[in-house]
């Protein structure tokens, strides 16, 4: 595992930026793994402010996202489509076309973890996953749990993250009880995965996940099985390490 401390968040998201846009330059053509929530927020503001500079080109790029709320309309202000849209896609030349993110509302959930599935083994893979880490280990929404799950399904969500979520909510009681995410088998699959994590509240986790036994009850342990994950964190994130 490779590890950058930054200073900072703002210098975690340009560093996260940095390695995401070497790998498009690199590979015009290649298909990004995305996350949602509050650390790579910064590193999606830098990606857009470079591509509107005409430093960075998304044309080709294809997007797979981690996850998706049951439950909530892409239009929601709080589903991950609207996320992703609002953060980074209306911000930057993807084809929206090649932006992925599973449908919240389909009827069939089980159907829609399927497609999921059969849309990235068609891509071929990720070749780079950005991933963010839940207080309780979790990444995308795989909850700690008796064992990984490998496909994309349907979670109940824990009470530690329904609470954590509440910020975004008008009330806790309209945080969707359930998820869809992606399995663990895409994401251990992938390339090259960039972790980022920032503040200190993330301190313990980190350490147990990245030093601890690797356990399904800390979903993000799995990771140390990894052969090429690139670990961005500001000092206070990466302080137990
Ligand atoms: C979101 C996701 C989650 C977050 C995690 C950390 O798509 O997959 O696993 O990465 O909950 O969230 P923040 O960054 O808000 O601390």
């Amino acid at each position: 595992m490779q590890i950058f401390v930054t200073e900072d968040y703002q210098a975690m998201s340009r560093k996260a930026a940095n390695i995401l846009s070497a790998q498009v330059i690199l590979k015009p053509d290649t298909v990004l793994g995305l996350a949602t929530g509050s650390t790579p927020q910064g590193m999606y503001k830098q990606l857009a402010d470079w591509c509107d500079k005409g430093d960075l080109d998304f044309s080709q790029v294809k997007t797979v996202n981690l996850d998706e709320y049951v439950g909530l309309d892409p239009t929601h202000d709080q589903s991950y489509r609207y996320f992703m849209q609002k953060n980074l896609f209306d911000h930057i030349n993807i084809v929206q076309s090649n932006t992925n993110v599973p449908n919240g509302l389909a009827k069939d959930t089980a159907a829609e973890c399927q497609r999921y599935d059969q849309i990235i083994r068609d891509m071929g893979g990720i070749d780079l996953q950005v991933l963010g880490m839940g207080h309780n280990g979790h990444i995308g929404f795989n909850e700690p749990g008796d064992t990984f799950e490998l496909d994309t399904h349907v979670v109940d969500l824990t009470e530690r993250t329904i609470e954590a979520n509440a910020r975004f909510f008008a009330s806790r009681d309209d945080v969707p009880r359930q998820a869809m995410t992606m399995g663990v088998r895409p994401i251990m699959q992938a390339k090259l995965i960039l972790l980022v994590v920032s503040g200190e509240d993330k301190a313990d986790i980190v350490k147990a996940a990245l030093t601890g036994p690797v356990t399904p009850k800390v979903p993000a342990s799995i990771l140390q099985l990894h052969t090429n994950v690139v670990l961005v964190g500001d000092k206070a994130a990466l302080s137990k390490l």
